[in-house]
């Protein structure tokens, strides 16, 4: 059905070409991974709720004067976007101990922390996206100092709008996966918001429950993902009826489908 040219396909999303220069579409898949792909499954519906929730806070980040890479929705399972150069970082912000943090440290999960810390991961399957430091990121040349820095303080700022975001809503932002890209305008480079903001890559704790809604469901068996990601965009205010039921009957087919 598709006959875009395919750029690149992740974990979770697949890459097109846009229908503009410099434009993509991105793709959410219903695939489910984690610890690097060692445990996989396909979890019908996920893909339209992350492509939902990603809207929704991209351009809610959009509005508070974070760049991003987000152009507008598409369809069910697609959003247009501002081609990038992936910084190969991935940014992680935490408030909360939990996830390798806990196992790292030893630290109770659950444990506020005395103030917001940032990660750096390098991308890259082969290693398992190892844990690197500002000094690893510069030496090997995968951003300079001014990058850092840029990303850093945005980094903050997201935690800071949607901890407040979420906490509106009776969610505890645990901690979050964000990544940056390099967008070229005029001969000039800006380090935007790039890839996608979902449950899949935030730990959400119900704050009443401390229920998890979030991709842990997954990775610790607990099942009940598609529940969590539909409770979290209900109270996000953006689900009308049934998101994850795309048309199973005859249909009108569009040209973005
Ligand atoms: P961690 O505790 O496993 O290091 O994860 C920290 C945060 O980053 C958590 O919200 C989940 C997210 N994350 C991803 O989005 N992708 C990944 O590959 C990993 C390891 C974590």
């Amino acid at each position: 059905m598709n006959r875009r040219r395919r750029l690149y396909e992740g974990k979770a999303k697949i890459l097109y070409e846009g229908p503009e220069p410099g434009t993509l579409i991105q793709h959410f898949k219903d695939d489910a991974t984690a610890f690097n792909a060692k445990k996989h499954d396909s979890i019908e519906g996920k893909g339209v709720l992350n492509n939902r929730i990603s809207e929704h806070i991209f351009d809610r980040l959009g509005s508070i004067g974070i760049p991003t890479h987000f152009i507008k929705r598409m369809n069910m399972r697609e959003q247009l976007v501002k081609e990038v150069e992936i910084v190969p970082i991935e940014v992680v912000v935490r408030n909360v101990a939990a996830g390798s943090l806990v196992k790292k440290l030893g630290l109770d999960e659950g444990t506020q922390l005395p103030r917001s810390i940032i990660e750096f991961y390098y991308k890259s399957d082969e290693l398992d996206d190892p844990m690197v430091s500002e000094e690893h990121i510069t030496a090997f040349g995968w951003a300079s100092p001014q990058e850092i820095d840029e990303m850093m303080a945005l980094a903050l700022r997201i935690n800071d709008f949607l901890s407040g975001l979420f906490f509106g809503i009776g969610i505890r932002l645990v901690d979050f996966k964000i990544e940056f890209g390099r967008h070229f305008e005029n001969e000039t480079m800006k380090i935007i918001l790039a890839d996608e903001i979902s449950p899949d890559c935030c730990r959400l704790w119900d704050i009443e429950t401390d229920n998890k809604l979030d991709k842990d469901r997954f990775r610790q068996d607990l099942g009940g993902l598609i529940d969590a990601y539909t409770e979290v965009a209900k109270r996000l205010g953006i689900l009308t009826e049934n998101p994850t039921n795309e048309p199973s009957g005859p249909r009108l087919v569009t040209s973005n489908e």
